[in-house]
Parts: structure tokens; sequence; C-alpha cells
């Protein structure tokens, strides 16, 4: 199965039970028409669980951050960006262009709303998604060289189911913090090991290895 059916089939029976997905799943597709409403509510859902989520895996260190100033400056630019709307007419942006001219929504935020409550086909990045395609393509470039963060844009983008943007980009970052973690993932259970480059490299390695003595 290709990388993306088998994602988000692991997707479907493992994601966790979190706040903003209770939202998201009374889902418009479930009614007649476009609720307008219901899709604002859920984007502000998503806005303000993302930001709060902002390069963690959802464990333990979130309380660390919003314990810290991180979370000052997080409530503060989500205020602000809110107010922004509300003068704007209170018209809440629905794509990722016109996201990222909310201030304090940068491309992480805007591709993350876009997708998960506006249906949008485009990418998120962060530490998770860098990680899962770095090894599925085994990239050892600097991921902080904003020349190798452009092309995880671009890959993750090539990427993106485009019949379920939002589910495929919650199930990178899920699979990412749960499966494909920076230390000893568990690639004996991992959907997506037949197309893993690294776990190759490293499988290729260690058999030459073995041969040697
Ligand atoms: N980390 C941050 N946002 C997330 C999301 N929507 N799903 C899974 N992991 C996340």
């Amino acid at each position: 199965m290709e990388i993306r059916a088998s994602l988000l089939e692991w997707y479907d029976l493992n994601q966790r039970d979190l706040p903003w997905r209770r939202i998201s799943s009374s889902s418009v597709e479930g009614k007649d028409g476009y609720d307008e409403e219901e899709s604002e509510r859920r984007a502000y859902a998503v806005w303000v669980s993302e930001v709060m989520l902002q390069q963690t895996r959802v464990q333990a260190e979130v309380n660390e951050m919003w314990a810290g100033l991180g979370y000052y400056r997080r409530a503060r630019y989500l205020l602000e960006g809110a107010k922004k709307i509300i003068e704007g007419g209170d018209i809440f942006p629905k794509t990722v262009a016109a996201l990222r001219k909310v201030p304090g929504i940068g491309d992480y935020t805007a591709g993350a709303i876009a997708s998960i409550a506006f249906k949008e086909a485009v990418p998120v990045v962060d530490g998770n998604v860098v990680r899962v395609i770095a090894r599925l393509k085994a990239i050892s470039a600097n991921p902080k060289h904003s020349v190798t963060i452009k092309n995880f844009w671009k890959l993750s983008g090539q990427l993106v189911d485009p019949s379920r943007p939002g589910d495929f980009n919650q199930a990178l970052m899920e699979f990412g913090a749960t499966v494909c973690t920076p230390l000893s993932p568990s690639c004996s259970v991992c959907p997506v090991s037949a197309h893993c480059c690294a776990l190759s490299l490293a499988t290729k390695q260690r058999s030459a290895q073995v041969t040697d003595y």
C-alpha cells in the first residue's frame, strides 16, 4: 500500500482522543450543506490547540511549557490575532494565504487550521513531520537550515492527501510522536517500514557488518 493510504489507515485505528478532534468529528460532511458557524468554531479550537501544541509531542512537556513564559507569549498572540479578525469584519480566514495575514499565525498554524478545519490540501511541517520524512527519504541534511526546511515543506506538500488533508497532517504528526520517535523508533510495528529508506540503509549496514565477521 502506498505511504499516504498506510498512514491514514494507521491513523484511523490509532489516533488519540484529543479535544479538538471531537469538534472536528462532528464535521460539516455529516450535515446537509456547509455549516459556517460550526466550521469556524472548529477553526478556533484548532487554532488554540495548535498554538499550544506546536513543537511538542503532545506529551508531558506541554505542561512544562505552559508553566513557563511560552504560555504568555502564545496566549498574547492568540488574543491579538482574534482581535484583528473581529476588527476586520469577523470573517474567519479559510485559506493558508488569508490565515498568514493574521498576526501571530505562521506557516505551521496556517497549514494546520486550513487543512484540519477547512480541508485545504496544504502541508504542515513540525519537528515530527521533519523526522518522519527525513527517515522515509533518508535525508541527512541539517533540518535547521532554511533551504532544508523549505525542502521539507515541499516534500510534505507532495505527500499530503488531497481528499483528507487535515487527517493526513495529523496522522504524520501523531505517527512521529508515537511510532517514529526520536530515539528507538518502533520500526517493527511501523505501517510504512517497507517504504523507509533510513530503515533499509540501517538494515543493509547491519547485515554488511554481520557478514564482515
Ligand atoms: N501535534 C501538534 N498538533 C497535532 C495534531 N493536530 N495531531 C497530532 N499531533 C500534533
